[in-house]
Formats: structure tokens, sequence, C-alpha cells
């Protein structure tokens, strides 16, 4: 195996791995795709300011995300079919996450539950929320999510509609896969996804099989998710999810100064400034070009996160040096569970955390909780 430096090497290591369908659903853009290449071609605009015959010694990440202790300002994000990418995806990635000291966060959409996380992992992790129609449902889900012990609770605003993936449509993508004859071949061609996905009875989507009324077998449960998301999700829901959570709360999918007013407003712990990884408006502003707008405007009254196009620590430490308190990475740690389960999330963290301390080094700066805009060339 070639040697591994960079997110790049796991991307093309996972490709390799994992079947076509789930590595495209993960690599997909909505329409275009234009988003989804801003997110991460505006980060290599942004320049940064070497200096030189500055103290190096001592130097340090850490710091916190909604007042919670972090190893260095990045999260893991929520993310639908992460245990696709590989058996088990969501609890491998929950511990490697754990053991690095970043928060990892669940999706609804995951195929390892709530419960099954928890009873694998030691650490508090995050849950992410998508409100379905069915309300039922989103209180039960939230009571599991507090039984389980999750620290926070990121409310998903960005998704009251799926955006259209051409990937996922034309690839025919559904969990678990169907068997038709271009299904196995995808899946033949990787046997060891395959000896993973026989060893394990995770395979579908487990917050909801066995949980959702009305839901008997795989073929409704796949109808009732894609029917469920409510288009009329407003403010005042917002308010009723916060209410029954009573924890910390994370709005994520603010990329305009309006919501973000609108957001500070509900007493929420921080926003994330996101564009759902370019899956959902395309043709919508990159979130790093957004990110100063944002902090502008609200910087003042609540904690602002980002995710959306880091691909390295560089990406992670200019996203701080413009006002983010923290990041997330989705694609990049699938990559890497793709490409090696555990190791390869492992991998993923050490590799961010090694570019952004010698990045900061070279910028002159010791401790992440002292990096700002000075880090930056202003032109
Ligand atoms: C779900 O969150 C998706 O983007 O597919």
């Amino acid at each position: 195996m070639s040697i591994v430096l960079e997110i790049a090497d796991l991307k093309k290591l996972a490709q390799r791995r994992v079947p076509k369908m789930f590595f495209d659903y993960a690599d997909s853009g909505a329409w275009t795709e234009s988003t989804y290449r801003a997110n991460e071609s505006d980060f290599a605009k942004i320049k940064l300011r070497q200096r030189v015959l500055v103290d190096m010694t001592d130097r340090s990440l850490a710091t916190t995300m909604i007042g919670q202790n972090v190893a260095m300002p990045l999260a893991l994000s929520p993310t639908g079919l992460a245990g696709m990418q590989h058996a088990d995806g969501e609890i491998l990635a929950a511990q490697a996450a754990a053991e690095f000291g970043v928060p990892f966060t669940l999706s609804t959409m995951s195929i390892c539950s709530i419960e099954d996380v928890a009873a694998a992992t030691k650490k508090p992790f995050w849950f992410q929320l998508y409100v379905m129609k069915d309300r039922d449902f989103v209180r039960n889900l939230i009571e599991r999510a507090k039984a389980a012990g999750c620290s926070a609770l990121v409310l998903t605003l960005d998704l009251q509609i799926l955006g259209q993936r051409h990937k996922d449509l034309r690839n025919g993508l559904s969990a678990p896969p169907k068997f038709t004859p271009k299904h196995i071949w995808q899946m033949m061609t990787r046997p060891q996804w395959c000896l993973g996905m026989l060893g394990t009875q995770r395979r579908t989507f487990r917050n909801i099989a066995g949980h959702a009324k009305g839901v008997s077998d795989l073929s409704s449960l796949s109808s009732w998710t894609a029917e469920q998301f409510d288009p009329k999700l407003n403010w005042d829901d917002v308010e009723w999810i916060k209410n029954l959570w009573g924890g910390p709360l994370i709005l994520k999918g603010i990329l305009d100064e309006e919501d973000a007013l609108m957001a500070a407003k509900t007493g929420a712990d921080a926003i994330i400034v996101s564009n759902h990884g370019g899956r959902q408006l395309d043709g919508a502003p990159s979130s790093i070009s957004m990110l100063p707008r944002i902090v502008d405007t609200v910087g003042d009254k609540i904690e602002i996160h980002l995710d959306g196009g880091i691909r390295s620590g560089q990406d992670v430490l200019k996203a701080v040096a413009l006002g983010a308190k923290g990041t997330y990475i989705g694609r990049p740690f699938l990559y890497g569970l793709g490409a090696m389960g555990k190791p390869g999330v492992a991998k993923v963290l050490e590799i961010i955390a090694r570019e952004m301390d010698m990045t900061m080094a070279l910028c002159g700066k010791r401790r992440i909780t002292d990096v700002d805009a000075s880090i930056l060339h202003k032109d």
C-alpha cells in the first residue's frame, strides 16, 4: 500500500474498497456540484502569513466547542449511511473520535443506532436530529438520545426536502443495497467490504427500523424515510425541540445573515455555517466565503462553527482565523472509514492535527486559542 500522507490518499483507497453506490453517496453534491467544489476551492484562495523567528515550543491545539473540551477545534459531522462505508462504521468512527478527544455526531440516518453506539463507546457523543412529520417519532428520538447520554443535539435546518444528487439516482442507492446484477457486481468487486457486512447485523437505518410506526419491512422503511422529512419545519419547531431536549443545542445549516440572526435569537448554543457539503442548494456560496459576514452579524451573540470543504488542518486553521470556534469534517472521515475502518478515521484525525499544528507554528502561533485573522494575508 502506498504511503498515506493526506486526505486525498485515503479518498483513493476508499474508492477501491467501498462499493460504488456508497462511495458515490458520500462523494456526491447536488446537481452540478458547483457548491461542493466551491467549498473546497474557496479555502485555497485564502493565503497564510509566513512568520519567522517566533518561539514555536509547547504548542497546543486544545480548545473548547460549546464549552466542551476538544483536542482540536474539529468534530465529525453527522453523515448518513456511515455504516455502509464500512461495517459498523458509526461505532468505529465514534470510538476513533473519542480516543482522539474530538466529538462524534451520530446522524438520524445512520446505520448503527443511538443505542448501538452508546453501548460501544465510553464517552458521550453528539446526536443529529432530522425533524420528521411524525412528531411522536421525533420526541422518541430525543428521549433516546437523552437516555444514551448524548452531550449535544445538532439540529439540521437545511434539509426540509432532499436535494437532488444525480449520482445517487443513477446508482439506485438504497440501504440495505438492492440485489440487482449491477449492485451485486459492485459489491462482489469489493470482497473485504462484503466480508465486513456479512459479519454484522447492522445493514439498515437502525434509528428508524423497529421504532417508527407503520414501518414493517424494508421497502416501507425506504418510502417512509423519503416521505417523512417535514417541509413545514419552522422557527417555532426549533423552540419546541430546544425545550424537549433541554441540553446543549447546535443549529446546523445556516448560510445567510438573516437566518443567523434568527438562529441567535433561539438561545441555541452554537450555529454551524453550512450548505450541507454542497448536497442541498447547488449554486449557493461556499461555507468559508460566508463565514466572515456571519461572524460580523452574530459573532457577539452565539458561538459559530463551520462545515463544508475542510480537507486539511490548514483549512481548519483558516476557518478558526476567520472566527469559527469549531469545524466539522464529513467526507474526509468517511474516506478514512471506507479505506481502513477505525484506524482510517484515526489516521484522518492525526493527519489534520499534524497539518494544523505545523501550519500554526509556521504562522508564528503556539496556541490555537491565540489564532485570529492576523495569520491571514489581507489581500
Ligand atoms: C443526508 O444528510 C445527506 O446529505 O444525504
